[in-house]
């Protein structure tokens, strides 16, 4: 850079906010994919009963989510595409104790920012429902539109204004397969929601609203039933495990099912999966990779989910104990496998101890919950 006196010094300005706004999603939307996933939170966090998602040609030319949750009122139509706006968080200290998958308020005006979109919402109640319309940012108009309670978005065009992030988009089918696998994730979580997904007109799958992991996994995987499932379900201190394992005979190297979750949140951690391997060590091949789907629950101040803006990766305060009590949680539950519960039926719960390998069975527990 030239640093001459005599060279015009560029002035600072704040930026205008839909130019903030394509920034953020630049971060918040990466592919239809990430879409889906924060229009899906959103629809779990305004407590939906029935989800359904539906794309055409991989998201790139729509993507629609419909719920019958809570639905908002004008007002907050009106303000829901504004930068921070959110009514999940208030004060700086309600970040130490999230229960909602979204809180940045960050999603809906970035996906805005790069698309064609359409809000239809209605309250439960007598307040009429709303449309509004959004072209890049920019409200277009907002009218009335008889419906019945909850929320659509329609999202078309994505990228539309941002051409080198269109370009970066996989093939259709690449991209209907990754939104596949997000909605897996937030189906594996929200057993009491039923998922529909529909892709070109066709229905990819119907998951009925149940509170059964086993159920849930079957419905979405052909090939569990052979997968040879054994639940766990331990604990230690103020920690818990729930979720399902593959039995140590059935693991195959190459392709696995991974999904882990912490405190109802799907999230990405390869040191907790490496932890959940050693677990299974001595039991299976080295290059074999089980099947895994586990449900961490830890005390909310033990985990800060706000690392991320697409909030898939998570920072644990102290990560040694939780690695050690899921490596141990495996291996003790592998242990146990000829006694283990049938896969589908409720597992004691298995105090793992620190150290040795004892465990003592507990009482039974439900499979977990998010505060909603
Ligand atoms: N499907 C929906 N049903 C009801 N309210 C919604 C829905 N989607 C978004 N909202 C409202 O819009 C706000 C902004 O959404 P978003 O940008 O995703 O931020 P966040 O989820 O982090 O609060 C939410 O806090 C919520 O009040
Ligand atoms: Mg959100």
């Amino acid at each position: 850079m030239k640093t001459q006196s005599d060279a015009p010094r560029p002035r600072i300005r704040v930026l205008p906010d839909h130019v903030a706004n394509q920034i953020a999603a630049g971060e918040v939307v990466e592919r239809p994919a990430s879409v889906v996933k924060e229009l899906v939170e959103n629809a779990l966090d305004a407590g939906a009963g029935a989800v359904t998602v539906s794309i055409e040609q991989g998201g790139k030319s729509r993507i629609r989510v419909a719920d019958d949750g809570c639905g908002m009122i004008r007002e907050d139509l009106l303000v829901c595409l504004d930068r921070h706006a959110t009514s999940k968080i208030r004060r700086a200290e309600d970040l130490r104790d999230i229960h909602t998958l979204g809180f940045r308020g960050e999603a809906l005006p970035s996906i805005a920012a790069v698309s064609r979109m359409l809000i239809e919402t209605a309250p439960a109640g007598r307040a009429a429902g709303s449309r509004l319309r959004v072209l890049a940012g920019r409200m277009q108009g907002v009218e009335d539109a008889p419906r019945r309670p909850g929320t659509t978005v329609d999202v078309r065009n994505l990228f539309l204004n941002t051409p080198v992030r269109a370009r970066f988009l996989r093939a259709a089918g690449v991209e209907t397969r990754a939104v596949s696998e997000a909605l897996h994730a937030l189906a594996l979580a929200n057993l009491d929601t039923r998922f529909v997904f529909q892709s070109n007109g066709r229905t990819v799958f119907d998951l009925p609203a149940g509170r059964d992991l086993a159920a849930r996994i079957a419905a979405i995987w052909k090939d569990a039933d052979a997968a040879g499932l054994i639940s766990v379900a331990t604990q230690r201190g103020g920690m818990r495990l729930f979720g399902a394992l593959q039995r140590p005979d059935r693991a195959r190297p190459g392709f696995r099912r991974a999904h882990l979750f912490v405190n109802g949140r799907p999230f990405r951690d390869p040191g907790i999966l490496s932890a959940a391997d050693r677990g299974y060590r001595t039991t299976v091949p080295e290059n074999t990779r089980p099947w895994v789907f586990l449900f961490l629950t830890v005390p909310r101040g033990q985990v800060d989910v706000n690392v991320h803006p697409g909030k898939t990766e998570v920072r644990f305060q102290r990560r040694g104990p939780i690695e050690d009590f899921v490596e141990a949680s495996v291996r003790e539950t592998l242990e146990g496998i000829e006694s283990a519960a049938t896969w589908g039926e409720p597992r004691p719960l298995q105090v793992v101890r620190e150290g040795e390998g004892h465990s003592i069975i507990n009482k039974t527990q439900p499979p977990p919950r998010r505060g909603k």
